[in-house]
């Protein structure tokens, strides 16, 4: 426990770490100090002065150095002459502080007065309206009137592009430097600054191209009024018109919390969503998100929606069916199979993966199976998931707790691109904590500013590097020091499959397994392997489906679910795909059934890290398009299954009985919620108003291999192959890779890196 210090704040006592800020203090006893350029997420600066208040320390007599107490017995307090900010002063043993005085009444009003000066009258336009810091504390705290002369005020530029996402308004911008200090301290680019002085003051950016930052909308919602506003969400919608659901994010391990903000638009008659919010998971996300997961979302009113079976006709096109006859069609070529390959994304839900998976393993029959079988696309990471999952980080492992003592060892991953929440949460540990970063690349990331060991080896070497130096630890002068590692509090190892084939992949993580069992690490509660997986699922799908085997090249029929446009899937005959697009792939198929977003129904995600995590329906479901569950089930139904399932919850519940590691979870365990410090929320003062709370849940992750009793760890050497072709010419990860989903995001869209590129490092 960190040393305590006792204070009284309007007369209450309180005990908080040392360190602490007089501002975080009197939260802790539901006391507001209202603040603007304080956010608990970064270092104070004091510019603001709204958080002004009266602060005294124990009189100290100077002749016998002893506390000074009156004729009572009390302490006596030395008032300083001039209030202190709030948010930049440390407590300290015995302090005194007064938040609701006179002096302190007048000075938030001055304050406020003076900052009014030259804000323009935009509340009924402006975007952060109903949900303002500004307007809330002019509306606590404010003045009646203004002594200043309207006719006064400063004029600035109103619609300044910073970048093409972000857009700022001079106008309204107070110069509180939380936009700045975001993408200083938290993000590392330094892409925005403030320019001139004084009432001419502005925030600009100075990078090429503006505003160079996979983080910028984050600024958005930590803008205390609405200076700052996203290119898609700017004059679209008033809050208090949005509904608003709680849900995950759906494109990458990290799995971040997030709400989705929807409308009824008169335009289209139907629902849409409007903006993408953070909620607040300190275990998962904290505050953050990313751009992609921020502005990604128009995918799901896309117009090219497949919104109804089609089904090829004897012309051999693919023509509108109902569903009954396309699920009857699909039905009859599956008994008839000799072979069927199933083929699933790494994107779909867990319930929809464990229901494919039972119709391979229980309807299909062993002869089908053995011929063909069950895949999970893309087969790289599908390859090691297992070595994750058994080897992973233990299940109260924490982010926020790896500091000084600690080695994170990120090995063939690009940590920024694939997982960018990661990136400020590991960022974090390194430089603010303390913690031993070693990088191991045949390219520089992101990550590399903060080595203090780089290795290197060729490009697609990874898998030859990891066994031949994690075999020689011990050698006189090895390039990874088993010393140092062993000597650590904990190794985490962060890893990622560039330019490695399926084999290369497997035997990469078993060797960085094997590093965490000699090194005394293995089963240690926040110690493991983290792997940058592709997508949301890649685990959650790998658990359901498990490993597969060699992926035959011609089947009698191939089922295709939530692929996209993966390469590797076998010929067939016949060919059945679910998806939300037309995709080249699916324009091939004889039978396409049309499926749900993670938008238009519920579900649960199983992210790198092996938390499960329940999102929420937020839009209704689109035209004749059905969750993959649904298709999935008819057909089962079709094929002799006697399976009733209502929704995602009942498969849940038969999941967790049959799946290793998910017993225990049920929805409302993962629904659950603790109180999170710091408190955000939309109607909190404190913070500025814009962050969600999260009453949808924490989650929970899922023991890995080694905390289960009856695992025995064991080091087993992989033989490492030379990497083929294919896995070189395969692109590095970059967060904004042309995929379905961001072409179809009209402000991603001109972000989008072709598959040849590598995302530009220079920022
Ligand atoms: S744009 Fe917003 S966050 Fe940035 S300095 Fe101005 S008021 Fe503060
Ligand atoms: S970091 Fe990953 S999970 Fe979080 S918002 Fe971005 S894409 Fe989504
Ligand atoms: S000076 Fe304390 S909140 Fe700005």
């Amino acid at each position: 426990m960190a040393d305590l210090v006792n204070l009284t704040i309007d007369g209450r006592l309180v005990a908080v770490p040392k360190g602490t800020v007089i501002v975080d203090a009197a939260k802790k006893l539901g006391i507001d100090i209202p603040v603007f350029c304080y956010h608990p997420k970064l270092k104070p600066v004091g510019m603001c002065r709204m958080c002004l208040v009266e602060v005294g320390t124990p009189k100290v007599d100077p002749a016998t150095k002893q506390v000074v107490k009156d004729e009572a017995g009390n302490v006596v307090i030395a008032w300083m002459p001039k209030l202190q900010t709030a948010c930049t002063t440390t407590v300290s043993e015995g302090m005194s502080v007064r938040t609701n005085t006179r002096q302190v009444a007048d000075a938030r009003e001055d304050i406020l007065e003076f900052l009014l000066t030259s804000h323009p009258l935009d509340c009924p336009i402006c975007d952060k309206g109903g949900e303002c810091p500004l307007q809330n504390l002019t509306m606590g705290y404010g003045p009646g009137v203004s002594r200043f002369d309207y006719d006064a005020k400063q004029h600035n530029d109103k619609h300044v592009p910073l970048g093409d996402l972000i857009f700022l308004d001079r106008e309204r911008c107070i110069q509180c430097g939380r936009c700045v200090r975001f993408q200083d301290d938290v993000a590392d680019d330094h892409v925005l600054q403030f320019h001139e002085r004084g009432r001419h003051m502005e925030i600009i950016t100075f990078s090429d191209p503006p505003f160079d930052s996979y983080f910028s909308g984050n600024t958005t919602d930590i803008c205390p009024v609405g200076a700052l506003t996203t290119a898609d969400f700017r004059f679209k919608a008033r809050p208090w018109e949005l509904a608003s659901a709680q849900s995950v994010c759906a494109h990458c391990p990290v799995g971040c919390n997030i709400t989705l903000n929807t409308r009824l638009e008169t335009r289209t008659g139907g629902y849409e969503i409007k903006r993408v919010m953070p909620r607040q998971n300190e275990q998962v996300n904290e505050i953050w998100m990313c751009d992609k997961g921020r502005f990604v979302h128009h995918f799901t009113r896309a117009e090219d929606r497949l919104k109804t079976p089609l089904m090829r006709d004897a012309n051999g096109q693919l023509v509108e069916a109902t569903w009954e006859d396309a699920l009857s069609r699909v039905a009859r070529e599956l008994s008839a199979a000799a072979s069927v390959a199933g083929v699933i994304g790494d994107r779909l839900p867990n319930e929809d993966a464990f229901l494919f998976a039972r119709v391979f393993r229980d309807l299909l029959g062993a002869a089908v199976q053995q011929q063909a079988g069950l895949f999970v696309s893309p087969r790289v990471p599908a390859a090691y998931a297992d070595i994750a999952r058994d080897y992973g980080i233990g299940a109260t492992a924490d982010f926020k707790a790896l500091g000084k003592g600690d080695v994170i060892l990120l090995v063939n991953g690009d940590v920024e691109e694939s997982a960018p929440v990661w990136f400020l949460r590991l960022r974090q540990a390194v430089v603010e904590r303390g913690a031993t970063l070693i990088v191991a690349h045949s390219r520089s990331t992101k990550m590399h500013r903060y080595a203090s060991q780089i290795l290197r080896y060729d490009a697609g070497q990874a898998a030859q590097w990891a066994e031949h130096v994690i075999r020689n630890t011990q050698h006189a002068t090895p390039p990874l020091d088993l010393e140092q590692i062993k000597g650590a509090r904990n190794l985490l190892i962060v890893f990622g499959d560039e330019k490695l084939n399926e084999a290369g992949a497997r035997a990469l993580a078993r060797s960085l397994a094997n590093l965490l069992i000699l090194a005394g690490h293995a089963g240690k509660a926040s110690s493991g392997l983290l792997p940058l997986y592709p997508h949301a699922n890649t685990q959650g799908v790998c658990d359901m489906v498990g490993r597969a085997g060699p992926l035959p090249e011609r089947v009698d029929v191939a089922w295709l679910v939530g692929v996209g446009d993966a390469e590797d899937v076998p010929q067939a005959a016949f060919v059945i795909a679910q998806d939300l697009f037309l995709t080249d792939l699916a324009a091939r198929a004889d039978v396409v059934l049309p499926a749900l977003s993670f938008a238009e129904r519920d579900g649960t995600f199983t992210s790198g890290d092996r938390r499960v995590q329940r999102f929420y329906r937020a839009l209704p479901p689109l035209a004749q398009a059905k969750p993959d569950w649904w298709i999935i089930q008819e057909i089962a139904r079709r094929l002799g299954a006697k399976w009733r399932y209502s929704g995602a919850e009942a498969i849940f519940g038969d999941l967790t009985a049959a799946v290793a590691g998910y017993a225990g979870l049920t929805y409302p365990v993962l629904s659950e919620t603790v109180e999170q410090w710091p408190p955000m929320g939309r109607a909190d003062l404190y913070y500025g108003g814009t962050v969600y709370d999260n009453t949808g849940g924490l989650g929970m992750r899922y023991p890995a291999g080694v905390e289960q009793t009856g695992f025995t760890p064991h080091v087993e050497w992989l033989p490492a192959p030379e990497p083929t072709v294919d896995a070189l010419r395969r692109p590095v990860p970059a967060l904004y890779r042309d995929g379905e989903l961001i072409r179809r995001s009209h402000v991603l869209a001109g972000h989008l890196i072709a598959p040849g590129e590598i995302p530009v490092l220079a920022k």
